[in-house]
């Protein structure tokens, strides 16, 4: 544990196929993972930084279902997607490989196949929804129906969005089958589980003490206080099995007879893409995979959102354990949630700022995102994007601080010395003060990138860029040049020190901006502690010219980007609209016979919420119809109401009074109801066809 590891394995959450990468995610799992995989590239060490995509589960085949593709189409597009939004912005990963892939399907059977050989599941036998008419059961998600706790008739199997319990398909009322509309019936299956039970005690103590198979494994307080206490607590709440398979049709199949439609479930399938992922970029490489995942002389880091902690820390590791090669992670240094305007990101509401919009909207400004999202990640605690707040930090922090502490310099240099760096000519303390200073807080830098604290790593950075605007106003260079030019050169010679030493220290963090800079610099360098030498440019070096760092980010951005997360809202409720139910044949249509109607009236039905009592007339009769529009309409409102009806719906008796028909009515998201009224005058009896 404490010696120098040879090797590292760097890991992102493989992020779902389903839906496009927003800046939660990234300032979750990717960005901090990729400021860290690059400071080990600055210092030279083994890294293989592995992602991809997670392109599995019913969400997959939900979303394809909805959207009338194939699973495949749907893991198509996003996966290129995701990759393409990714590498634009500069997340710079080994390798970005996906779960659908044959090389996958081939390493995840392989271990499930030696766990079974060990004897790790126990089989299990248990009841489930099944849709009879689609012949299939029915993952959770696509089971819907009423919430036993806020009775929210839209109810997930796994979870009810209204209130956010928790659910399991058993608890729902009526429960439906989204598929076929059908109520689903209860069907024996049986399935691979892993006893978690019996794993309890080693994980207890190597997530509380580090420790494993009797050794100290890692420091246990490096890691986060929220990561353990999270973990804590599902140790000390009893772990229980959890199922390793699905009946589902899209995902690797388990690889044994008589298990025909059944699935590896996300535990033995996303992460395991992690090694699947590493062995494809090792054979493309001349590598050895086995070296980044078995061996000790490698560590393995997994980067990931607080919502796959107890994945990662608990489940994950219980199977490498089981299988018995592969190392443990000596760190998973998981994120909060950061939240958008006030509000939770949300997929499915489209309530996020989603990557590939961002970088087509602002081209060429990822560190400008890179810096805001390192600012305000939330580490420790749940953190909050905001435009406004976006635009002051570009503004007046990259903008105002670095960015002018670094174009003052190259503007005087050009101006006094042709662009030529001065020779140091008069040091005085306070010129050694700043080399010292920012050496150490490039240092500091380091050492804060190693405790996985990217917010304070990338302040001192700044800090760095700070030093300098502070020594340039204190030594006032332009009072100085006719009266003491020794004095000006040496504090050119030092500011342009500074500035390359920033083109370093801001390398993981902004990369396209420290690329730049030595670009205007025409300065190189090698190795992370490169940066802490005194001399990064000599005497007589050329400069060229800047290019233009930061450019203010305008009021417009922001009302823009914010219009239109607002606007997304209303595409997110079509985003929730119903499925269209199966199609009825134009015979069936025929049947119905609609009229125009109109209100005559109303009156509440005693002792019911939502029922009013109406006579309508029909241009053929009056006729009294039950109607559960009282929570939308006072009986005095609806009376007059030119109104559709359908007016052949066999007469039916509701609270003690026979309705002879039913008026139409549409209804929004928040459940209120409107009548649908002619577009211009029609008369009662005129039909609806
Ligand atoms: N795709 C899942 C998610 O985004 C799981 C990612 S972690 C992995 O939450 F280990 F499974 F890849
Ligand atoms: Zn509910």
């Amino acid at each position: 544990m404490t010696k120098e590891p040879k090797r590292y394995l760097i890991t992102s959450a493989l992020p779902y196929a389903n839906g496009p990468i927003h800046i939660g995610h990234i300032a979750g799992a990717y960005l901090p993972a990729d400021i860290y995989v690059r400071y080990l590239r600055l210092l030279k060490k083994d890294v293989a930084f592995i992602c991809g995509s997670d392109e599995h589960g019913a969400a997959i085949t939900l979303r394809a279902k909805k959207e009338g593709q194939t699973p495949r189409q749907i893991v198509d597009h996003y996966h290129q997607l995701m990759g393409d939004a990714f590498k634009n912005f500069g997340i710079s990963f080994d390798e970005y490989h996906r779960t659908s892939s044959p090389e996958h399907k081939e390493m995840s059977q392989d271990i499930f196949k030696k766990l079974l050989e060990k004897g790790s599941f126990e089989v299990e036998t248990s009841q489930q929804y099944y849709d009879e008419e689609q012949k299939q059961f029915l993952a959770d998600r696509y089971i819907m129906g009423t919430c036993p706790n806020c009775s929210n008739e839209k109810a997930y199997g796994d979870q009810c969005e209204k209130c956010g319990t928790a659910l399991s398909p058993l608890d729902l009322i009526n429960p439906h089958s989204t598929i076929s509309g059908n109520k689903p019936v209860l069907k024996e299956t049986s399935h691979w589980y892993l006893p978690m039970a019996h794993h309890e005690k080693w994980i207890g103590q190597f997530i509380k003490e580090g420790i494993l198979d009797g050794q100290q494994h890692h420091d246990p307080k490096a890691w986060k206080a929220h990561v353990v206490g999270q973990c804590m607590s599902w140790v000390d709440g009893g772990l229980h099995s959890r199922a390793m398979t699905r009946d589902l049709d899209w995902g690797v199949p388990v690889p044994l007879e008589n298990a025909e439609g059944k699935v590896l479930y996300v535990w033995l399938d996303a992460p395991i893409g992690y090694i699947t992922n590493t062995k494809v970029w090792a054979d493309k490489n001349g590598k050895n995979w086995e070296d980044y995942w078995k061996s000790d002389d490698s560590q393995l880091i997994h980067f990931i959102g607080k919502d796959n902690i107890v994945f990662h820390c608990i489940i994950f590791p219980i199977i490498l354990k089981e299988h018995g090669e592969f190392n443990l992670p000596i760190n998973v240094p998981a994120n909060e949630f950061m939240n958008l305007e006030g509000d939770k990101i949300s997929t499915s509401r489209n309530w996020a700022v989603w990557l590939h919009e961002y970088l087509q909207e602002m081209p060429n400004k990822q560190d400008e995102m890179r810096y805001v999202l390192c600012s305000i990640m939330p580490e420790q605690k749940d953190s909050e994007f905001t435009w406004t707040d976006f635009k002051d930090r570009v503004n007046n922090e990259l903008a105002d601080i670095l960015g002018n502490f670094i174009n003052r310099v190259f503007v005087l240099t050009h101006k006094y010395y042709n662009g030529v760096l001065p020779a140091r000519e008069r040091v005085q303390d306070e010129d050694l003060q700043l080399q010292k200073d920012s050496i150490a807080t490039l240092q500091k830098i380091g050492e804060k990138l190693e405790q996985f604290r990217f917010r304070e790593g990338l302040m001192e950075a700044m800090n760095i860029a700070r030093l300098g605007n502070k020594y340039l106003t204190e030594t006032e260079p332009w009072k100085l040049i006719k009266t003491q030019p020794d004095r000006t050169a040496t504090i050119l010679h030092e500011c342009l020190q500074l500035v390359a030493r920033l083109s370093i220290a801001l390398e993981p963090f902004i990369p396209y901006t420290a690329e730049k800079i030595r670009q205007g610099l025409n300065f190189s360098f090698n190795h992370w502690k490169d940066g802490l030498q005194e001399e990064l440019l000599k005497t007589e070096h050329s400069i060229g010219q800047l290019p233009i760092l930061f450019e203010k980010i305008t009021d417009e951005v922001v009302a823009f980007q914010v219009a239109k997360l607002e606007a997304s809202k209303s595409t997110a409720v079509a985003s929730n609209v119903n499925p269209i139910k199966e199609n009825i044949a134009f015979e069936d249509f025929q049947k119905m016979d609609i009229r125009i109607a109109t209100i005559l009236e109303a009156e509440r039905i005693p002792k019911t919420k939502k029922l009013l009592k109406l006579k309508v007339d029909t241009g053929a009769d009056i006729r009294t119809v039950v109607s559960g529009i009282a929570e939308s309409y006072n009986p005095e409102d609806a009376v007059g109401k030119t109104v559709i009806m359908l007016a052949n719906l066999a007469p039916r008796e509701i609270k003690g009074v026979e309705s002879q028909g039913m008026i139409l009515m549409a209804e929004n998201e928040k459940g209120e109801l409107s009548f649908l009224t002619p577009d211009r005058a029609m008369n009662p009896g005129n039909e609806v066809k």
